[in-house]
């Protein structure tokens, strides 16, 4: 089967931040996971380069758009490979495919009717690149989102998409397809939105000339949402040279977004879709923010203008990625709000990974060698084990088919603590001192590294460094998902193993 999961693509405006970082691990935990149960996976990443908010970014630092795209899309290309994310591509919505494909994709949606030249008379914020309706404003004309920044007054000649006459048809998706939203939560709010009324939306700007031309009619360009939300079609036509992906892969199997971006991803865009007569997603995953104190000690969404990010370069640079892409998906559960610190990433890694689950592979690994001079005995584990593991790789995949990654995650934590808890149980060099306690020794030694073994493939998809270096150790490269068993005699001999989460010298 194949799987197909996006990020949103990110504003160049800007530098990367830890909010950037999340989706683009959450997206790759997902794709790892799916190709450990060998589905065919396609993941998508990439910047969204168009609009006002780069043109304003521009013009603040006196370079070209174009120019402080190319600069900044370097900055989100760099990451991606530092945060050992498997993207497949990485799409710039001004690549020459990407606009000629939005073209056509929208004057298709032109020839069925669906587009009208009128005038757009209303609120805009030029940092959301957004239309705003009259409960999407804050008190004196400000942003809801941007808290504070003053919205325009807009009136303007654009081309606009009937929205409205995709009232009944999305409602009638949202009965269906209970799920095609998550959380539910955010299934309400996205229904809510349809059911409070639909208004057309527009679909071109005259007065902004960084954008996809509208083929039809050269004085205006795409509205940035249309040309952005249509990265996830265009650039299954065009990733892999000669080939069109898109019969494999659409239509996506999950959206992953923040829940800033709902109306567009849950509104906007199955609309569109049904407008061009194309398929719509599965899914559409919304999660929450991450975030930090502003100067006044509130916890607040990360951004630049508030000086408040943290620097994913650095926590990489620090404690390596893996640790980051635990700590994401460990303090705040996915789908919710969350508080982030430094404080809090190092206590982690600290506590679950150095002493959690660092020290159990380690004294593992150690008491094999000590005990068995490197030879895991092939017995069957201890079947109270057995029972405590049993079901474990089914609920993890049941839980990553609707994208629970915090929740999985606990799931194989819980086994962590249990084998820590083992091990002070057994006591393992009580054991070794008794050779009528030989055969309880090989069962303690081959259920420790069986478990270590389970658990290290399940996490393959949070921790792909570590878990690798740890299965080599092991001589037990399989990375299949079937593999996340215990079993008798899987292991034999094992190399020694340095710490796998080292100590940090701040
Ligand atoms: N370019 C649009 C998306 C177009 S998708 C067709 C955009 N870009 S963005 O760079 O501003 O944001 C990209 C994603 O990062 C959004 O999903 C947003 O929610 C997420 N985050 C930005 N800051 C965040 C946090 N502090 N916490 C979690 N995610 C947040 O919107």
């Amino acid at each position: 089967m194949s799987y197909y999961v996006t990020t949103p693509i990110y504003y160049v405006n800007a530098a990367p931040h830890l909010g950037h970082a999340y989706t683009t691990i959450g997206a790759d935990i997902l794709a790892r996971h799916m190709r450990q149960r060998g589905e065919e996976v396609f993941f998508l990443t990439g910047t969204d380069e168009h609009g006002e908010p780069v043109a304003l970014a521009a013009e603040r630092e006196g370079v070209t758009p174009q120019e402080l795209a190319d600069r900044n899309a370097e900055r989100f290309k760099a990451l991606a490979p530092l945060l050992h994310a498997s993207n497949d591509f990485f799409i710039r919505t001004s690549d020459p495919e990407h606009v000629r494909r939005v073209q056509e994709f929208l004057t298709r949606v032109k020839d069925n009717g669906y587009v009208y030249e009128g005038t757009y008379d209303g609120w805009y914020c030029p940092r959301c690149a957004d239309f705003k309706n009259e409960n999407e404003i804050g008190p004196d004309n400000t942003c809801l989102i941007h808290e504070g920044f003053p919205l325009i007054l807009e009136h303007e000649d654009n081309y606009f998409f009937k929205l409205s006459e995709f009232q009944e048809p999305l409602e009638r998706l949202y009965a269906e397809r209970p799920d095609f939203v998550q959380p539910a939560t955010r299934y309400n709010e996205a229904l809510s939105f349809i059911k409070s009324g639909l208004r057309d939306v527009s679909l071109s700007r005259a007065n902004l000339s960084w954008g996809v031309t509208v083929p039809w009619d050269e004085s205006h360009v795409f509205y940035v949402w249309f040309d952005a939300l249509l990265n996830y079609y265009t650039a299954l036509g065009y990733a892999k040279p000669g080939e069109d992906l898109t019969s494999t892969f659409w239509p996506a199997n999950y959206h992953l977004i923040g829940k800033d971006i709902l109306k567009f991803h849950t509104v906007f865009w199955p609309a569109m879709l049904m407008a061009a007569g194309e398929e719509v997603p599965h899914h559409v995953f919304v999660h929450g923010f991450l975030l930090t104190p502003d100067a006044s000690g509130k916890d607040v969404k990360q951004s630049k203008s508030l000086g408040n990010v943290i620097d994913p370069f650095a926590l990489i640079e620090s404690h390596g990625a893996d640790a980051l892409r635990f700590y994401c998906f460990r303090d705040v559960a996915f789908g919710q709000d969350g508080s982030v610190s430094t404080t809090a990433f190092e206590q982690r890694y600290e506590t679950e990974l150095a002493n959690g689950y660092g020290n159990l592979a380690s004294r593992t690994v150690a008491m094999v060698h000590r005990y068995r001079d490197g030879v895991v005995p092939a017995v069957a584990p201890d079947p109270a084990i057995v029972a405590d593991f049993e079901g474990l790789r089914e609920r993890v995949e049941e839980l990553l088919d609707r994208a629970e990654i915090t929740g999985a995650l606990e799931e194989v934590w819980q086994r962590v603590r249990r084998l820590n808890q083992y091990v002070e149980e057994q006591a393992p060099w009580k054991l070794a001192k008794d050779e009528a306690q030989s055969a309880q020794l090989d069962t303690v030694l081959a259920t420790l590294a069986e478990g270590v073994r389970v658990i290290t493939v399940l996490l393959v998809p949070y921790l792909p460094t570590t878990t690798e270096k740890l299965l080599a150790t092991l001589h037990a490269p399989d990375i299949a998902l079937e593999c996340a068993r215990l079993g008798a005699g899987t292991l034999g001999a094992i190399d020694p193993l340095e710490p796998l989460f080292p100590r940090i010298q701040s």
